[in-house]
Protein backbone atom coordinates (compact mmCIF):
# COMPACT_ATOMS: atom_id res chain seq x y z
CA UNK A 1 0.00 0.00 0.00
CA UNK A 2 1.13 3.48 -1.31
CA UNK A 3 0.49 5.97 1.76
CA UNK A 4 1.16 9.47 1.06
CA UNK A 5 0.94 12.81 2.66
CA UNK A 6 1.85 16.01 0.64
CA UNK A 7 2.55 18.92 2.38
CA UNK A 8 3.35 22.47 1.53
CA UNK A 9 5.82 25.16 3.13
CA UNK A 10 2.55 27.63 2.25
CA UNK A 11 -0.84 27.50 1.01
CA UNK A 12 -0.98 28.08 -2.76
CA UNK A 13 2.35 26.53 -3.64
CA UNK A 14 1.07 23.19 -5.66
CA UNK A 15 0.05 20.85 -3.17
CA UNK A 16 -3.59 20.23 -5.11
CA UNK A 17 -1.43 19.85 -8.41
CA UNK A 18 1.38 17.97 -7.48
CA UNK A 19 -1.42 14.98 -5.52
CA UNK A 20 -3.21 15.17 -8.74
CA UNK A 21 -0.69 14.54 -11.15
CA UNK A 22 0.50 11.96 -8.29
CA UNK A 23 -3.02 10.06 -8.30
CA UNK A 24 -3.44 10.53 -12.11
CA UNK A 25 -0.05 9.02 -12.53
CA UNK A 26 -0.59 5.89 -9.90
CA UNK A 27 -3.97 5.47 -11.72
CA UNK A 28 -2.15 5.05 -15.29
CA UNK A 29 0.06 2.89 -13.58
CA UNK A 30 -3.11 0.23 -13.02
CA UNK A 31 -3.35 0.56 -9.29
CA UNK A 32 -6.21 2.13 -7.39
CA UNK A 33 -5.80 5.10 -6.29
CA UNK A 34 -8.03 7.48 -3.52
CA UNK A 35 -6.81 11.14 -3.09
CA UNK A 36 -7.93 12.76 -0.37
CA UNK A 37 -8.53 16.80 1.24
CA UNK A 38 -10.17 15.64 4.65
CA UNK A 39 -10.56 19.00 5.33
CA UNK A 40 -10.75 22.02 2.79
CA UNK A 41 -12.56 25.32 3.72
CA UNK A 42 -13.07 28.09 1.84
CA UNK A 43 -15.42 26.30 -0.45
CA UNK A 44 -19.02 25.13 -1.41
CA UNK A 45 -18.97 21.69 -1.16
CA UNK A 46 -20.14 21.15 -5.11
CA UNK A 47 -18.10 23.91 -6.34
CA UNK A 48 -16.53 21.69 -9.30
CA UNK A 49 -12.77 23.76 -8.90
CA UNK A 50 -12.41 22.75 -4.98
CA UNK A 51 -9.18 20.75 -4.23
CA UNK A 52 -11.84 17.72 -3.16
CA UNK A 53 -12.80 18.00 -6.45
CA UNK A 54 -9.74 18.21 -8.39
CA UNK A 55 -8.58 14.89 -6.60
CA UNK A 56 -11.56 12.90 -7.17
CA UNK A 57 -11.43 13.80 -10.58
CA UNK A 58 -7.64 13.09 -10.94
CA UNK A 59 -8.11 9.53 -8.56
CA UNK A 60 -10.71 8.30 -10.95
CA UNK A 61 -13.50 8.60 -9.29
CA UNK A 62 -13.44 5.81 -7.07
CA UNK A 63 -14.31 7.45 -4.12
CA UNK A 64 -17.86 9.99 -4.36
CA UNK A 65 -16.49 13.48 -3.34
CA UNK A 66 -18.31 13.52 0.65
CA UNK A 67 -15.41 10.36 0.89
CA UNK A 68 -12.44 12.31 -0.84
CA UNK A 69 -13.60 15.87 0.90
CA UNK A 70 -15.79 14.54 4.07
CA UNK A 71 -15.26 18.03 5.96
CA UNK A 72 -16.13 21.19 4.17
CA UNK A 73 -16.34 24.26 5.78
CA UNK A 74 -17.04 27.79 4.12
CA UNK A 75 -14.59 30.20 6.06
CA UNK A 76 -11.30 30.83 4.15
CA UNK A 77 -9.27 29.67 6.98
CA UNK A 78 -7.41 27.44 9.16
CA UNK A 79 -9.47 23.92 9.77
CA UNK A 80 -9.16 24.83 13.06
CA UNK A 81 -10.54 28.60 13.15
CA UNK A 82 -13.06 27.17 10.49
CA UNK A 83 -14.94 24.74 12.61
CA UNK A 84 -14.90 27.09 15.64
CA UNK A 85 -16.95 29.22 13.11
CA UNK A 86 -19.09 26.45 12.50
CA UNK A 87 -19.40 25.90 16.43
CA UNK A 88 -18.43 22.13 15.27
CA UNK A 89 -14.94 20.89 16.07
CA UNK A 90 -13.53 18.42 13.61
CA UNK A 91 -13.96 14.92 14.33
CA UNK A 92 -11.01 13.20 14.53
CA UNK A 93 -12.40 9.99 14.63
CA UNK A 94 -14.65 10.52 11.82
CA UNK A 95 -11.35 11.50 9.25
CA UNK A 96 -9.97 7.87 10.84
CA UNK A 97 -12.64 6.27 9.54
CA UNK A 98 -12.64 8.20 6.42
CA UNK A 99 -8.98 7.03 5.76
CA UNK A 100 -9.48 3.74 6.83
CA UNK A 101 -12.55 3.27 4.36
CA UNK A 102 -10.29 4.90 1.88
CA UNK A 103 -7.09 2.48 2.11
CA UNK A 104 -9.51 -0.50 2.16
CA UNK A 105 -11.12 0.53 -0.88
CA UNK A 106 -7.51 1.32 -3.08
CA UNK A 107 -3.69 0.08 -3.56
CA UNK A 108 -2.65 3.61 -3.00
CA UNK A 109 -3.65 7.00 -0.80
CA UNK A 110 -2.38 10.41 -1.29
CA UNK A 111 -3.86 13.21 1.29
CA UNK A 112 -3.69 16.23 0.93
CA UNK A 113 -2.91 18.76 4.19
CA UNK A 114 -3.89 22.64 4.27
CA UNK A 115 -1.78 25.06 4.30
CA UNK A 116 1.98 23.74 5.88
CA UNK A 117 2.21 20.63 8.40
CA UNK A 118 1.92 23.14 11.28
CA UNK A 119 -1.68 23.95 10.63
CA UNK A 120 -3.36 23.21 13.13
CA UNK A 121 -6.82 20.94 12.75
CA UNK A 122 -7.77 21.04 16.32
CA UNK A 123 -6.17 22.37 19.63
CA UNK A 124 -3.93 19.67 20.13
CA UNK A 125 -2.94 18.46 16.38
CA UNK A 126 -1.64 19.71 13.18
CA UNK A 127 -1.22 18.25 9.89
CA UNK A 128 2.58 16.47 11.47
CA UNK A 129 0.26 14.37 13.92
CA UNK A 130 -2.41 13.85 11.14
CA UNK A 131 0.33 12.25 8.46
CA UNK A 132 2.16 10.30 11.75
CA UNK A 133 -1.54 8.66 12.81
CA UNK A 134 -2.05 7.94 9.39
CA UNK A 135 1.67 6.44 8.80
CA UNK A 136 1.89 8.71 5.62
CA UNK A 137 5.54 9.16 3.97
CA UNK A 138 5.65 13.11 3.14
CA UNK A 139 6.05 15.09 -0.44
CA UNK A 140 6.83 18.53 0.20
CA UNK A 141 5.77 20.92 -2.16
CA UNK A 142 7.60 24.01 -2.24
CA UNK A 143 7.35 27.32 -5.14
CA UNK A 144 10.45 27.83 -6.86
CA UNK A 145 11.02 31.36 -5.39
CA UNK A 146 13.22 33.73 -3.34
CA UNK A 147 12.54 32.80 0.00
CA UNK A 148 12.19 28.77 -0.28
CA UNK A 149 15.53 28.07 0.73
CA UNK A 150 14.37 29.35 4.48
CA UNK A 151 10.82 27.42 4.14
CA UNK A 152 11.84 24.44 3.29
CA UNK A 153 14.47 24.35 5.52
CA UNK A 154 12.57 25.04 8.28
CA UNK A 155 10.01 22.44 7.08
CA UNK A 156 12.58 19.83 6.53
CA UNK A 157 13.84 20.32 10.20
CA UNK A 158 10.66 19.89 11.88
CA UNK A 159 10.09 16.67 9.47
CA UNK A 160 13.21 15.27 11.03
CA UNK A 161 12.62 16.21 14.52
CA UNK A 162 9.07 14.17 14.21
CA UNK A 163 10.78 11.41 12.35
CA UNK A 164 8.13 11.85 9.41
CA UNK A 165 9.96 10.79 6.55
CA UNK A 166 10.25 12.30 3.43
CA UNK A 167 9.46 10.66 0.04
CA UNK A 168 10.32 13.62 -2.09
CA UNK A 169 10.83 17.55 -1.82
CA UNK A 170 9.04 19.00 -5.18
CA UNK A 171 10.02 22.70 -6.25
CA UNK A 172 7.17 23.81 -8.86
CA UNK A 173 8.16 26.49 -10.86
CA UNK A 174 4.28 28.51 -9.55
CA UNK A 175 5.65 31.50 -11.11
CA UNK A 176 5.61 31.73 -15.11
CA UNK A 177 8.35 34.39 -14.92
CA UNK A 178 10.53 33.14 -12.37
CA UNK A 179 12.92 35.33 -10.48
CA UNK A 180 16.50 34.97 -10.54
CA UNK A 181 16.70 32.22 -7.32
CA UNK A 182 14.55 30.19 -9.46
CA UNK A 183 17.86 28.26 -11.28
CA UNK A 184 19.78 27.83 -7.88
CA UNK A 185 17.60 26.74 -5.14
CA UNK A 186 17.18 23.07 -6.40
CA UNK A 187 20.63 22.66 -6.15
CA UNK A 188 21.42 25.10 -3.15
CA UNK A 189 18.59 22.50 -1.53
CA UNK A 190 20.54 19.44 -2.46
CA UNK A 191 23.48 20.41 -1.57
CA UNK A 192 22.66 21.86 2.45
CA UNK A 193 20.06 19.54 3.29
CA UNK A 194 21.65 16.19 1.24
CA UNK A 195 18.27 15.44 -0.31
CA UNK A 196 17.25 14.77 -3.70
CA UNK A 197 15.34 17.58 -5.25
CA UNK A 198 12.45 17.27 -7.97
CA UNK A 199 12.03 20.25 -10.05
CA UNK A 200 8.32 20.28 -11.95
CA UNK A 201 8.19 23.63 -14.65
CA UNK A 202 5.25 25.79 -14.90
CA UNK A 203 2.13 24.05 -16.94
CA UNK A 204 -0.07 26.00 -19.69
CA UNK A 205 -2.66 24.16 -18.24
CA UNK A 206 -2.75 23.08 -14.42
CA UNK A 207 -5.45 20.15 -15.22
CA UNK A 208 -2.67 18.66 -17.97
CA UNK A 209 -1.42 15.67 -15.31
CA UNK A 210 0.07 13.30 -17.80
CA UNK A 211 3.40 15.04 -18.16
CA UNK A 212 3.59 16.06 -14.90
CA UNK A 213 2.86 12.67 -14.05
CA UNK A 214 5.61 11.50 -16.25
CA UNK A 215 8.40 13.39 -14.60
CA UNK A 216 7.75 13.27 -11.26
CA UNK A 217 6.60 9.81 -10.42
CA UNK A 218 10.07 8.33 -11.32
CA UNK A 219 10.98 10.45 -8.84
CA UNK A 220 8.78 10.21 -6.39
CA UNK A 221 8.26 6.42 -6.56
CA UNK A 222 11.45 4.59 -7.96
CA UNK A 223 10.27 1.09 -6.83
CA UNK A 224 7.46 0.99 -9.30
CA UNK A 225 8.28 -0.68 -12.63
CA UNK A 226 9.34 2.23 -15.06
CA UNK A 227 9.79 1.61 -19.48
CA UNK A 228 12.31 3.84 -20.28
CA UNK A 229 11.63 6.67 -18.08
CA UNK A 230 7.74 8.10 -18.39
CA UNK A 231 5.76 5.74 -16.16
CA UNK A 232 4.36 2.75 -18.73
CA UNK A 233 0.75 3.52 -19.80
CA UNK A 234 -1.88 0.81 -19.60
N1 LIG B 1 3.46 24.24 -11.99
C1 LIG B 1 2.40 25.04 -12.10
N2 LIG B 1 2.17 25.72 -13.25
C2 LIG B 1 1.11 26.53 -13.40
N3 LIG B 1 0.19 26.76 -12.44
C3 LIG B 1 0.35 26.11 -11.27
C4 LIG B 1 1.45 25.23 -11.04
N4 LIG B 1 1.35 24.75 -9.78
C5 LIG B 1 0.24 25.28 -9.26
N5 LIG B 1 -0.36 26.10 -10.15
C6 LIG B 1 -1.59 26.90 -9.93
O1 LIG B 1 -1.39 27.65 -8.73
C7 LIG B 1 -2.57 27.67 -7.94
C8 LIG B 1 -2.26 27.02 -6.58
O2 LIG B 1 -1.96 25.66 -6.80
P1 LIG B 1 -2.61 24.53 -5.89
O3 LIG B 1 -4.08 24.74 -5.81
O4 LIG B 1 -2.11 23.22 -6.35
O5 LIG B 1 -1.94 24.95 -4.47
P2 LIG B 1 -2.18 24.32 -3.05
O6 LIG B 1 -0.89 24.30 -2.35
O7 LIG B 1 -2.90 23.04 -3.21
O8 LIG B 1 -3.15 25.40 -2.38
P3 LIG B 1 -4.07 25.22 -1.04
O9 LIG B 1 -3.17 25.57 0.10
O10 LIG B 1 -5.16 26.22 -1.29
O11 LIG B 1 -4.57 23.81 -1.01
C9 LIG B 1 -3.63 26.92 -8.74
O12 LIG B 1 -4.36 27.85 -9.50
C10 LIG B 1 -2.81 26.02 -9.66
O13 LIG B 1 -3.49 25.70 -10.84
MG1 LIG C 1 -4.75 22.49 -2.48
Amino acid sequence: MIRIGVTGTDTGVGKTVVSCALAAGLRRAGLRVAALKPVETGVAFDDPARDGARLSRAAGGILPLVETAPITLPDPVAPLVAARACGAPIDLGFLDDVVRAAESKTDALIVEGAGGLLVPVTQSLAYDDLFERWRLEVVLVAANRLGVINHTRLTLAHLRRRGLTLRALVLNQLDAAPDRSARDNAALLAEVEGVHVVETPHLESADDFDSLSDQLLPHVFPELEFAGGPLARR
